[in-house]
């Protein structure tokens, strides 16, 4: 799975070089500063998938990403995680665990092993690597699927190996890419509860992108709505209610339909 050690990149409006910060401060959290991220197309032109992109996430706290498809989700996860460095603008995290959009099991390894699969990069043997995975698959509802082949699986239960993966790789720093987009409306909503009840349990500071706004709101301290590419943060909303919520709670209601307006039916 793809992380980074460490990401504090300064880079000055005009610069293409991404020359990291000299001396660049500790920071804890995310701090993302007027970011810009440009790429060349196949056409020779350049598209400009973040324009000055600012968001700032605290240690512990969960943040929602939404925005329209295309907008740079994606960019921006990769960017926190390391795995892509900004054009311009100041980029600080601590260590970031991505889980990708879609899900990178390895065919030939068991769902347990590709579980453990970071903890096998930091050179824990295999015994200890299952052993410190298999808690979890009984928490997640993989019980019995340990030696299955990823091809085995279902979807659901591919996105939840891969949600283990993230969280066994041990970073203060969860970038999530859509982890349910791609689950039936029942596993979802069991997934989401699952997620909510972990991430209550322990302080991981989680970025997490979603096309779902209910869920944005499930889940999140605070919303961030991005706008269409180029993409940049045009509201963010703080979800000051207690946990666990209920999605008929009239209040989460209302906060949905918020973000929702600041789309502007974009979801
Ligand atoms: N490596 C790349 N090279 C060229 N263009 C890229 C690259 N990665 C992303 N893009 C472009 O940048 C824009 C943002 O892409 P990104 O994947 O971040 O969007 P997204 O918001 O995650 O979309 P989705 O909701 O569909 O997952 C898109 O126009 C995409 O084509
Ligand atoms: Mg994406």
């Amino acid at each position: 799975m793809p992380t980074a050690e460490r990401s504090a990149v300064d880079v000055t409006s005009t610069s293409r070089g991404c020359a990291p910060a000299a001396g660049a401060a500790p920071h804890a959290g995310i701090a993302v500063e007027r970011v810009t991220r440009r790429f060349g197309t196949a056409g020779g032109a350049e598209l400009v998938a973040l324009a000055d992109l600012t968001l700032h996430v605290a240690p512990g706290e969960i943040v929602s990403v939404v925005g329209p498809s295309g907008c740079g989700k994606t960019t921006l996860l990769e960017l926190i995680c390391g795995l892509q460095r900004p054009d311009a603008g100041r980029l600080v995290s601590e260590p970031a665990a991505l889980m990708p959009q879609r899900d990178l099991l390895l065919p030939w390894l068991s769902a347990l092993d590709n579980a453990g699969l970071a903890l096998r990069a930091r050179g824990v043997s295999r015994a200890a690597a299952r052993a410190t995975a298999g808690p979890l698959f009984e928490r997640l509802g993989l019980a019995g699927f340990e030696r299955t082949r990823p091809a085995q699986l279902s979807g659901g239960m591919r996105q939840r190996v891969s949600l283990a993966r993230s969280l066994l790789a041990g970073k203060p720093v969860l970038a999530l890419d859509e982890p349910f987009a791609a689950l039936d409306a029942i596993t979802r909503a069991e997934l989401q509860a699952w997620l909510g009840h972990t991430l209550a349990g322990e302080r991981r500071t989680v970025v997490l992108v979603t096309h779902d706004v209910e869920e944005a709101v499930l889940l999140s301290d605070r919303v961030a709505v991005m706008s269409p590419r180029p993409g940049r943060v045009v509201t963010e909303l703080e979800v000051a209610l207690p946990r666990p919520r209920s999605r008929t709670d009239p209040a989460l209601v209302q906060l949905r339909a918020q973000a929702l307006a600041a789309l502007g039916g974009r979801a």
